[in-house]
């Protein structure tokens, strides 16, 4: 199993994917719930970042503040779901650099066929974090992280929502240098691809279509 597997256990992003869950949260719900869920995980996900002192002057004296350092971090969302947990993050970042990479999934072979790539210049110089809500078979992820180091992407995070045993491990073997951030690692995959017991299909939750 994935040593870098982080489950983000905290009581809030747990009560509140609980709600999520449920068949019968309506989709502005949904959407509400993943937004701040999302900003909760963030917060987990940018724990370790590099601090710089500056100098800045408060009403009373100057000091030497704590700021971020080196180039701003790069969000990466895969469609259409990962849109879902983009908002949140970027509420909190809100200086991100923002890409996309858009991939669906065949259904008969589950694998993860690109349509779309349009992602920030200097992925080299940044955190990137890609966001997915579902880590699955892993097909999308895997995919979507290949290409991303194709464009120069050296450190990169990954976060979701649910993760499968089966598309961590999957992940893990494909990218194990890429650390994983999840709210929850649920039983399995069900014979379509679908996490159990899951949520449903996210996109579909999120954005009201079936
Ligand atoms: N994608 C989803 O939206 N849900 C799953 O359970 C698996 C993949």
């Amino acid at each position: 199993m994935n040593h870098q597997l982080t489950v983000v256990d905290h009581p809030l992003i747990q009560h509140k994917l609980s709600l999520l869950r449920r068949a019968k949260t309506p989709t502005a719900v949904f959407r509400q719930l993943l937004r701040e869920i999302s900003m909760l995980l963030a917060y987990e996900v940018t724990r370790d970042l590099m601090l710089t002192r500056r100098r800045i002057e408060t009403p009373l004296m100057e000091m030497d503040a704590p700021c971020l350092s080196g180039k701003k971090l790069a969000l990466i969302s895969i469609l259409r779901a990962g849109n879902g947990l983009l908002d949140g993050v970027l509420e909190l970042i809100p200086s991100a650099r923002v890409g996309y990479v858009g991939l669906y999934r065949d259904e008969n072979t589950l694998q993860a066929v690109e349509y779309y790539f349009k992602v920030p210049a200097e992925l080299e110089d940044r955190l990137v974090i890609t966001l997915d809500p579902m880590l699955a078979t892993g097909n999308s992820v895997v995919a979507a992280l290949t290409r991303l180091k194709k464009a120069g992407a050296r450190n990169i995070r990954f976060m979701c929502l649910l993760a499968a045993p089966e598309g961590v491990e999957h992940l893990y073997q494909a990218h194990p240098d890429v650390p994983v951030f999840t709210a929850a690692l649920d039983a399995r995959l069900n014979e379509l691809g679908y996490i159990l017991p899951g949520l449903g299909d996210a996109g579909d939750r999120l954005y009201g279509t079936k």
